[in-house]
C-alpha cells in the first residue's frame, strides 16, 4: 500500500512549535462544541517541499446525534490530505482543559497512518505545554504495511 509517507522524525524547532501552536488555538475558536463545549484546534505541519512547510489545520465538529462528530485532530488531518499534503511533520493541539489533551484513540490511529514517529505537542490555552511522539502514543500500530499478506 502506498500514499501514506513516512517522513523522518526530528525535533520540533521553537518557532516551527509556536506556529503551529497559534494556528491550533485559531482553529479552537473556530470549534462547533455545543454539546461538550469542549473546544479543540488541531494544526498540522505539512511538508509542502518548501522550507518552512505549510500548517493545515482543524477543529472538532458536534453533531446533534453526537457519535457523528469529528475530532479536531482527524479534522486537520482530513483537511491536509484534500489538500494532497501527507507528508506530516508535527502536530499541536490547543484545548481550554487543565492539563494538555493527548489525542484520543481514533486520532492516533488516524495520525499514524501518516507520520509514526512524528512530535505531538499539547498546549492549553493558559500555557501549559505536554510533548510526545506518535511511537510513544501508539506503540505497536497497526499501518499500511500490516496488510501485507504472506
Ligand atoms: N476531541 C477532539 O477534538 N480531540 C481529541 O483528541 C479528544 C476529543 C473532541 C471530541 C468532542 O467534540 C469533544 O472533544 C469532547 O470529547
Amino acid at each position: 500500500v502506498s500514499g501514506a509517507a513516512t517522513p523522518p522524525a526530528g525535533p520540533l524547532d521553537a518557532a516551527a512549535e509556536a506556529r503551529l501552536v497559534r494556528a491550533a488555538e485559531e482553529a479552537m475558536r473556530r470549534a462547533y462544541a455545543p454539546y461538550s463545549s469542549f473546544r479543540v484546534g488541531a494544526a498540522l505541519l505539512c511538508d509542502d517541499g518548501t522550507p518552512e512547510g505549510r500548517v493545515v489545520s482543524g477543529c472538532n465538529v458536534e453533531n446533534a446525534s453526537y457519535p457523528a462528530s469529528i475530532c479536531a485532530e482527524r479534522s486537520a488531518v482530513a483537511a491536509a490530505v484534500s489538500m494532497g499534503l501527507r507528508h506530516l511533520v508535527a502536530v499541536a493541539i490547543v484545548t481550554e482543559a487543565e492539563v494538555p489533551s493527548s489525542p484520543c484513540g481514533i486520532c492516533r490511529q488516524v495520525l499514524v497512518e501518516f507520520a509514526p514517529r512524528m512530535p505531538v505537542t499539547s498546549a492549553t490555552t493558559a500555557g501549559a505545554v505536554a510533548r510526545w511522539t506518535m511511537d510513544a502514543l501508539l506503540p505497536a500500530p497497526f499501518v499500511p504495511d500490516s496488510l501485507a499478506r504472506g
